[in-house]
């Protein structure tokens, strides 16, 4: 009798254990598969305005502008640096839409749609002081 109960006490105590492995085994199981997602995420994440903007303005505008934060001087010394625009009193985006869709005699028709001018607006934000 007093056998059985120990027994069936010890057969308690193993359930408990093997539930208490299986709940921590889907837990870590859950934390990893919450971390695979995430970093899925990011890796699919689109890129922001402001950096697809930045890669534009890299592409485009450093021919001839400092497009970087920092960035002290420009390729071409009659073009502003891109800090300093950003800066401007009164640049605003539709001043920038302005600037970009007029042509200028020093500034050859660089062509940019409206999506990249949003873009751009969005990285030239980045830069203000
Ligand atoms: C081939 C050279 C060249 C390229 C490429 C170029 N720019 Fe310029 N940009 C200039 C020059 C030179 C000036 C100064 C013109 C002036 O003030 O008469 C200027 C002026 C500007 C200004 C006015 C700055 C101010 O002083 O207020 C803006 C805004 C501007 N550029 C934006 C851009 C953007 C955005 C791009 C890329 C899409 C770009 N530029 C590409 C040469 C260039």
């Amino acid at each position: 009798m007093l056998i059985f109960i120990k027994d069936s006490q010890d057969r308690g105590r193993s359930i408990g254990v093997m539930i208490r492995v299986w709940l921590t085994a889907l837990i870590v199981f859950a934390l990893c598969a919450c971390a695979v997602t995430t970093e899925r995420a990011s890796l699919t994440a689109e890129p922001s305005p402001a950096e697809r903007g930045r890669t534009f303005a890299t592409r485009i505008c450093a021919e001839c502008h400092a497009v970087a934060d920092g960035e002290p001087a420009s390729p071409n010394f009659s073009a502003t640096p891109f800090e300093t625009i950003a800066n401007t009193p009164g640049m605003t985006r539709i001043a920038l839409n302005a600037w970009l869709h007029t042509g200028h005699p020093t500034m050859p028709n660089v062509q940019v749609d409206q999506d990249e001018t949003d873009d751009l607006w969005a990285y030239l934000l980045t830069l203000r002081d």
